[in-house]
């Protein structure tokens, strides 16, 4: 079983993937800005984990795999030059198998309108937080040959209009990811686009572009999670570069 790093572990498709990686019985270090929340969700996937590791071979329960290790770490990603402080201070990980950067925020408006603070604060948490902290976290994703997985967006594909910093923020994590793949061949770097989906974040989009949310519209966090596991799980002759997820129109 392997280690992963995941953020925005409290919000909806974090969350769906740090429940699938734990399901399968793998270690797991939790990024969130509030310990209430990152509380709450540790709780709820230790219980989980250990629910399934329970009923998963009641005629062995010697051979039962003990339940994931499950930690947390508060961080604010918009401010990436605080992440070495804190990631000194909690003890950097030697080895790390994979580091999820699923933290991310969204805040819609024309060119026109959009004020430099709401520039920055997207491409802090969207960009340069997931650089600085794949930076610092090389030497243990080197020890362990391991993955990092970039959640990106439609929007890092193409610009649409009242999305420019959003959909800038997110065409410059491509590039990040595809610089990195470049660069550190023993890794392998996952990219992954997935259409509108239902969270927190979708909630907020349909708000500002004064729609209403419409439950069952979207793709559901867990499809976006079995999609991401799926791709960590390629046996290592290949990697999944890039993955795109669309709704599919008639479910
Ligand atoms: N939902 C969609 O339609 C959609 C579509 C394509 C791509 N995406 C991408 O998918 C990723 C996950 O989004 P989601 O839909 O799951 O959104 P979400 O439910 O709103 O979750 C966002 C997560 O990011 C964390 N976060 C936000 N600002 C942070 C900061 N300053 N420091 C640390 N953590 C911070 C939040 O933590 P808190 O609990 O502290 O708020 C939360 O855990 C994002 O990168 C998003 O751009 C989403």
């Amino acid at each position: 079983m392997g280690t992963y790093m995941i953020t925005g572990a409290t919000g909806g498709i974090g969350a769906s993937i740090a429940e699938s990686l734990a399901a399968r019985g793998h270690d797991l270090l939790l990024v969130g800005r509030s310990a209430d929340r990152l509380a709450k969700t540790a709780t709820d996937l230790g219980s989980g984990a250990a629910a399934k590791t329970q009923t998963f071979d009641p005629a062995a329960p010697a051979s039962v795999a003990p339940a994931p290790r499950i930690r947390t770490l508060v961080l604010d990603l918009s401010e990436p030059p605080r992440i070495e402080a804190a990631l000194v201070e909690a003890g950097l990980p030697d080895r790390l198998d994979g580091v999820v950067h699923s933290a991310g925020v969204v805040e819609l408006g024309r060119v026109a309108e959009m004020e430099a603070d709401e520039w920055a604060e997207q491409l802090m948490v969207n960009l340069v937080a997931p650089a600085e902290l794949t930076r610092l976290l090389l030497p243990a994703l080197r020890a362990a040959r391991g993955q990092v997985v970039f959640i990106n967006s439609g929007s890092g594909l193409h610009a649409n209009p009242g999305w420019s910093a959003y959909a800038a923020s997110k065409h410059g994590l491509r590039a990040l990811a595809d610089s990195l793949r470049a660069e550190e061949p023993d890794l392998r770097v996952i990219s992954v686009y997935p259409g509108r989906t239902g969270t927190d974040m979708q909630r907020k989009v349909r708000a500002q572009e004064n729609a209403a949310y419409e439950p069952g519209s979207y793709i559901e966090p867990a499809t976006v999670a079995r999609v991401v596991v799926n791709a960590l799980e390629t046996p290592r002759d290949a990697v999944v570069t890039d993955l795109t997820l669309r709704r599919q129109s008639a479910v």
